[in-house]
């Protein structure tokens, strides 16, 4: 399966969603899985480098494709479980070739005006890659959420701008919190910093609802997580 978290807004979390969803498939599901990165910035490369330095952390191969990289994808995929790619913060070739053959494809969007200004054209995208790869199931989910209860009804907002472009968006959000940022040191995931954690809960409840839900169903086999206030 190939799983793709894309988009064209820079720091909407890609890089950081896309490792920990390579880290969860690897371990928790043991999985074999490759991951891709297609960012010139070389985030998920380097964090793969530095997990690999580090023996006590199950492995993760990576490699590096560029621009119009649909068929080797498309050979990747006969060798491994899961190809995870992390696709930089562009519409270009990469992205759309990734598109055009993804099973599963996640979009990270922050609560904030001009990640959501993104949404008409990144729904462009998905329904032009569509005619292409008409079973791809595409989802936005929304990072980085504030946790003051005050601020609740702006998930709540960025959600609706989603569905009125008629784009699936995953009831699974992460909140803003410092674990991700320091899990990246050393190339750890949140799962392997803090197992039992609110971000390892996060991820896992993002990613089985990614790859359980189909088009027209209702994902109703985990809790959809509650919009509050997190500590
Ligand atoms: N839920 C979160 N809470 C707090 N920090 C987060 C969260 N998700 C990601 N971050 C942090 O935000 C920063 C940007 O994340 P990341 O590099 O994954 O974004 P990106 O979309 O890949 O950016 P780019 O477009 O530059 O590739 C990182 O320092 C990351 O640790
Ligand atoms: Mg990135």
């Amino acid at each position: 399966m190939i799983v793709l978290v894309g988009g064209e807004k820079g720091g909407s979390g890609k890089s950081c969603l896309a490792q920990n969803i390579a880290v969860y498939l690897r371990t928790e599901k043991n999985a074999s899985v490759l991951m891709v990165d297609c960012d010139p910035q070389r985030t998920t490369s380097d964090w793969v480098q530095e997990r690999n330095a580090n023996d006590s952390l199950p492995s993760i191969n990576c490699v590096q494709l560029y621009g119009k990289i649909r068929n080797e994808l498309l050979s990747l995929r006969e060798h491994y479980d899961y190809v995870v790619i992390d696709c930089g913060g562009q519409d270009n070739l990469a992205l759309r070739s990734s598109m055009a053959v993804a099973d599963h494809i996640l979009i990270p969007l922050r609560p904030k005006r001009r990640d959501l200004k993104t949404v008409p054209h990144m729904e462009d995208i998905l329904s032009t890659c569509k005619m292409v790869n008409p079973n791809m199931n595409a989802a936005f989910v929304i990072t980085q959420c504030p946790s003051l209860p005050s601020l609740a009804s702006r998930i709540l907002e960025a959600k609706d701008v989603c569905r009125s472009f008629e784009v699936p968006v995953l009831d699974a959000v992460t909140y803003s919190r410092n674990m991700y940022d320091d899990s990246e040191e050393y190339g750890q995931s949140v799962m392997e910093s803090e197992p039992e954690g609110k971000a390892s809960t996060e991820i896992r409840s993002i990613i089985k609802e990614l790859l359980s839900r189909r088009e027209g169903e209702t994902y109703e086999s985990v809790q959809p997580q509650k919009i509050q206030a997190v500590s």
